[in-house]
């Protein structure tokens, strides 16, 4: 018997729990009383209604289980009321709560609460809207304040939580992002006015975080396959043109192409280029004559990358050399020959096909007067006959290869040495 008497007891007081209460004043003669439902395991049944009950003098009101909220109106301005709350089931209303103190507002200081206070729950912030309270004149500033609550402490307006953020806010200012807070979390937020005197009333919410959810990884995050069908062409000396077909299939659109290029076989970065490209195609440019290029090509979603495609290599076209063949060297050998010699073009953008001499004993004459020799490209050095002896000479010379003639050699000269005796050569 005493067993089943401390059950029951321990039943009773489960099942009597009863709702905490906030309570704000909008205006002076009313006072909104709100409460969070009860956890089904505290109510132990369904809740059928709500009474709240008011003094001075006794009132009650009664809600129906649904509702979390009721204004009463109609009160005294300036004025202490105690409110209490019960929740009642089937089988009557429960122990009702502690009584909570509200003093409403004085009619000529009164700063009235925030209106429209609206919060948008995120997994770990609360997005936090307001409009000015009805008559907010003489408004300064607001003050936002949040705190986690866990729901089952009892209402306590008078001393609110001590570990509440308080944030003071310009007036103009009419939302706040709360940030760095818990998912699935009850958090209770109140925003006020403020003015030179006092501070208003507050408009107040609870509610919970979002749950924290696995942030899915949609498919289509996979980044995008290269493209397909990389192909060039040498399009001049200095330019290549590639072309590519779109990646077979791709879960992400491909926005972009990025485009590798550099000298093959190079290990210096700073020769490898990037090209863009929002078509399947793109003439490179600004290459060098007679250089295999090692080219890959890479599809871009709209926030990633995929891998390069293999590489393709391509040659850019020969061009005429862009530099004289060097080191030219002139020695008379007799009276009527000169031996000269040189080195190929240190750019010969080609292959050099063969060399073009010129020499004259007039320094000022036209090109097209001077001596004109040809010499094969594998050739570095020849012997120039039948020249005049004591006779200044000048040289030049140039390289070719299959697309033209490069740049002449500045100008050096030779000095053949008098006629010798015995030897008779052109007068
Ligand atoms: C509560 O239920 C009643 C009747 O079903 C309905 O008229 C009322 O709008 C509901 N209130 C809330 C806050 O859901
Ligand atoms: C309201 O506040 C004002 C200024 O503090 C004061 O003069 C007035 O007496 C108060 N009114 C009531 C009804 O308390
Ligand atoms: C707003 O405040 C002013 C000055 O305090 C007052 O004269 C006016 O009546 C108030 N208006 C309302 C709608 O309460
Ligand atoms: C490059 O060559 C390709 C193929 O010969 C040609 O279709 C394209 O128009 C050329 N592009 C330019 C810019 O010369
Ligand atoms: C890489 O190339 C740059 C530009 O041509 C050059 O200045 C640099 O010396 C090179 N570095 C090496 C290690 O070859
Ligand atoms: C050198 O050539 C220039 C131009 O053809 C000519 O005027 C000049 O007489 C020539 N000098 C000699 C020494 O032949
Ligand atoms: C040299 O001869 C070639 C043909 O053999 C000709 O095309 C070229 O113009 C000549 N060069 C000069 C500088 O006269």
């Amino acid at each position: 018997l005493i067993i089943y008497f401390l059950w029951s007891q321990c039943l009773e007081e489960l099942k009597h729990a009863s709702p905490q209460l906030s309570l704000l004043s909008t205006s002076p003669t009313e006072i909104r009383a709100m409460w969070m439902p009860l956890s089904s395991h505290h109510s132990r049944g369904d809740i059928m209604r709500y009474r709240i009950d008011y003094s001075s003098e006794l009132f009650s009101v009664e809600v129906a289980g649904n509702e979390t909220q009721v204004t009463l109106k109609n009160l005294k301005p300036s004025h202490t009321y105690q409110l209490r709350i019960a929740a009642g089931t089937q089988a009557g209303f429960g122990r009702p709560s502690e009584w909570a103190v509200h003093h409403t507002p004085n009619l000529t200081q009164v700063l009235f609460a925030p209106t429209e206070l609206k919060v948008r729950a995120k997994m770990h912030s609360l997005h936090v809207t307001w409009q000015p309270p009805p008559n907010h004149t003489q408004i300064t500033s607001y003050k936002l304040a949040y705190r986690e609550v866990d729901g089952e402490e009892p209402a306590n307006e008078e001393n609110p939580a001590g570990d509440a953020h308080e944030i003071r806010l310009r007036k103009r200012v009419k939302h706040y992002e709360i940030t760095g807070l818990a998912p699935d979390c009850l958090y209770e937020v109140k925003v006020w006015a403020c003015n030179k005197q006092t501070e208003g009333y507050p408009a107040v919410w609870k509610g919970r975080t979002d749950k924290f959810t696995e942030p899915v990884r949609p498919p289509n995050s996979l980044p995008p396959l290269p493209p397909s069908n990389v192909k060039a062409q040498a399009n001049s000396s200095t330019s290549i043109w590639l072309q590519w077909e779109k990646p077979p299939f791709s879960n992400e659109r491909v926005v972009t192409y990025t485009i590798r290029c550099s000298p093959a076989g190079t290990r210096n970065a700073s020769l490898i280029s990037y090209y863009t490209s929002t078509s399947q195609e793109i003439l490179l440019g600004a290459l060098k004559p007679f250089t295999r290029y090692e080219i890959a090509v890479q599809s871009n979603g709209i926030n990633m990358g995929g891998p390069f495609s293999g590489t393709v290599e391509e040659s850019t076209l020969a061009d005429r050399p862009s530099s004289p063949p060097t080191d030219l060297q002139l020695s008379a050998i007799n009276s009527f020959s000169v031996l000269v010699s040189w080195r190929p073009p240190l750019e010969p953008n080609g292959i050099v096909v063969s060399y073009r001499m010129l020499y004259s004993g007039n320094l000022s004459q036209p090109d097209h007067l001077w001596t004109n020799l040809s010499h094969d490209g594998s050739v570095t050095s020849t012997e120039v006959l039948d020249l005049m002896s004591e006779t200044r000479y000048y040289f030049k010379m140039a390289a070719c290869t299959e697309v033209g003639v490069g740049p002449f050699s500045p100008v050096k000269d030779v000095h053949t040495p008098p006629k010798q005796y015995g030897k008779c050569k052109k007068s």
